[in-house]
């Protein structure tokens, strides 16, 4: 059993990355992203009510995520892995994850973290705007937000595991496969 946190701004390639590490190892892929836009579809009350802080780029308080991540990973019952995408996102998300494994006697692997810059993060979100239906990549001032919440909430969450030896940056920018290529290389390497 391997659980491993794909970390990094937005844009940075959390999403893309889990589905092919997925496709390899057979983990399963938890994105809070995800399964907000999954609520949202589904017009939940859960959806309505984090479609306004998602459209701005602002986070979904914790207490709602945090929820959602204990339920999709009860229901996920026996299996090999997870790798959480985009979650946690503020520490004390990070403290409810440990806590929540823990309890079923597992725990963080590896947090993987992908380094991109705002320039580079910017460029792909406005490009996925323009054939996407993400209203947050289609305006470049919330999507500058959205790294900005990044550096402000986001990146301590790497402070909080980097006293458990687990945190590796991984450089974001180049080709897919090579990337994907330095991750599995990471997630071989645990013992
Ligand atoms: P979320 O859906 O998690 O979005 P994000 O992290 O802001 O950004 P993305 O998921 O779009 O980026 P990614 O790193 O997955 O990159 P991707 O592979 O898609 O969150 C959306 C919103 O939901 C948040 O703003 C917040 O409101 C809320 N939310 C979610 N989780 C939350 C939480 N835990 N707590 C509170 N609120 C939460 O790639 C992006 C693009 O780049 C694609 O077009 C892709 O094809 C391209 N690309 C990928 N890799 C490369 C590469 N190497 N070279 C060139 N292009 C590439």
């Amino acid at each position: 059993m391997q659980n491993i946190i794909l970390f990094g701004p937005p844009g940075s390639g959390k999403g893309t990355q889990a589905t092919r590490l997925v496709e390899k190892y057979k983990f399963v892929h938890l994105s809070t992203g995800d399964l907000l836009r999954s609520e949202r579809k589904r017009e939940t009350k859960l959806g309505i009510e984090a479609q306004k802080f998602m459209v701005k780029g602002e986070l979904v308080p914790d207490s709602v995520v945090i929820g959602m991540i204990e339920s999709a990973v009860q229901e996920a019952g026996d299996v090999t892995g997870f790798i959480f995408d985009g979650y946690p996102r503020t520490v004390p998300q990070a403290e409810a994850l440990d806590a929540l494994l823990a309890s079923n006697e597992m725990s963080i692997d590896r947090v993987l973290v992908l380094d991109v810059n705002e320039e580079e993060s910017t460029k792909r979100l406005l490009d996925r705007g323009k054939t996407s239906n993400r209203k947050d990549d289609q305006d470049e001032s919330v999507i500058r937000g959205r790294y900005k919440v990044y550096l402000d909430y986001t990146v301590e969450v790497a402070g909080y595991y980097e006293p458990k030896g687990i945190v590796v940056n991984i450089p974001g920018e180049g080709a897919i496969e090579e990337i994907t290529e330095l991750l599995a290389s990471e997630i071989e390497a645990i013992a």
